[in-house]
């Protein structure tokens, strides 16, 4: 290459980040970019840092520094659908299964209680293992507690979604996983993308909050798709948002694919928190499973929810969704304390309220 044509490439090159720096800065005041523009922004590395401390100032400005802690019960582990990606697929046989009995899950919810907690999340893989009158039963039973309850079971019939929503539950989480509705196909043998977004807006005409969210380096995902998925979730108004990496798991289809990368779940996150700017997004799991330092760094990028694990005992490591899973060897008392602490250590407060969405921004 030329000496010309080097210094020509550096004069494009900051050309290019003035122009990202702009759109960023457009979307901090607006909360508005299209697909291209939020593309362009997933593809240039230059401007990360910038994208990262615009999401956290936009996180400050509408949900404020109190974090949201909300506790998971992974209660049971059993599914009958066989996405790709999913330690708990049905075709796993490699897998000790479990289903908690009612009571003990009521006791699990009171312990976390016990522990602080005024959200819990109860998760679970999909399928009819719990009977709809023992499911609303479960429900009922840690409303009594004085907390908000999340569900996170799976597509259900309307019938369903509704008499758990009378039961007492406050929220449901569902994924849409991906918006590429090709990739949602391989990904979901005799699923359909269709269901899957006519469930969500079930949900959310029965009154529930609604979340959902994405799996960020499915393999053959594209950045396009990844910018429709953040377009998705602001045209469904949703809110809540989780984003996830994909993490290859030894036992399903995808044993051999590369993992998501945590860069680009941050990015996915950040543009999130730009373009909704008071909804509820957790930093997850998933992205402090790939980076010790994961939640904290995503909690300072637009994440305003942590959902440490409530579930007691060996379930936790049965709950094998992917590999190198955190906290599995750990209690709930010790995770409430560990991520307390890491709170305070970023000048955080922990919220004593029930977490519940507070909508003060209507331009969406
Ligand atoms: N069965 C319910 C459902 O699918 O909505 C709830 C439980 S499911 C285990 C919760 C989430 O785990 C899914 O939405 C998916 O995004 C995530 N998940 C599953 N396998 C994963 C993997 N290998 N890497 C990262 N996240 C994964
Ligand atoms: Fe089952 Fe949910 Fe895992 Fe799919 S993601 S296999 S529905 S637990
Ligand atoms: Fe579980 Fe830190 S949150 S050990």
């Amino acid at each position: 290459m030329h000496g010309g044509s080097t210094e020509e490439f550096q004069r494009i090159r900051i050309i290019m980040k003035k122009d990202l720096l702009n759109l960023i800065d457009k979307a901090e005041k607006e909360h508005s970019l299209t697909q291209d523009e939020l593309a362009k922004i997933l593809e240039n590395k230059e401007i990360n840092q910038e994208l990262f401390n615009a999401a956290d100032r936009v996180r400050e400005k509408y949900v404020g520094n109190e974090v949201q802690l909300r506790g998971l019960v992974e209660f049971s582990n059993m599914c009958s659908k066989n996405c790709f990606y999913c330690g708990l697929r049905k075709d796993n046989k490699n897998l000790k299964r479990y289903k908690l009995k009612p009571e003990i899950i009521i006791d699990f919810a009171e312990k976390a209680v016990s522990y602080g907690y005024k959200t819990l999340v109860l998760q679970s893989g999909e399928g009819d293992f719990y009977s709809t009158k023992e499911m609303s039963h479960i429900i009922s039973e840690i409303k009594k507690l004085d907390v908000a309850i999340t569900l996170s079971i799976g597509e259900k019939t309307e019938e369903e979604y509704k008499l758990f929503k009378e039961a007492g539950a406050d929220r449901f989480l569902l994924r849409i996983e991906t918006t590429d509705r090709e990739l949602y196909k391989r990904m979901h043998p005799e699923m359909s993308h269709e269901n899957r977004v006519n469930c969500l807006m079930t949900i959310k005409k029965l009154g529930y909050e609604v979340g959902t969210g994405s799996l960020i380096g499915l393999p053959n995902q594209t950045i396009e798709s990844l910018a429709g998925d953040i377009l998705f979730f602001k045209e469904l108004e949703a809110d809540m948002i989780g984003i996830g990496p994909f993490i290859p798991n030894e036992d399903t289809p995808l044993a051999a694919e590369k993992s998501g990368t945590f860069e680009m779940s941050l990015k996915v996150m950040a543009l999130t928190r730009l373009l909704l700017p008071d909804i509820n997004i957790p930093a997850t799991t998933a992205m402090e499973s790939l980076n010790p330092d994961g939640r904290i760094i995503a909690l300072q990028s637009g994440a305003n929810v942590v959902m440490p694990n409530v579930t007691e005992g060996e379930y936790r490591a049965l709950y094998k969704l992917y590999p190198g899973k955190i906290c599995i060897n750990d209690t709930p008392t010790h995770c409430r304390g560990c991520i307390t602490g890491k709170i305070h250590s970023i000048n955080r407060t922990v919220s004593k309220d029930y977490g519940f969405r507070k909508k003060n921004y209507t331009n969406q």
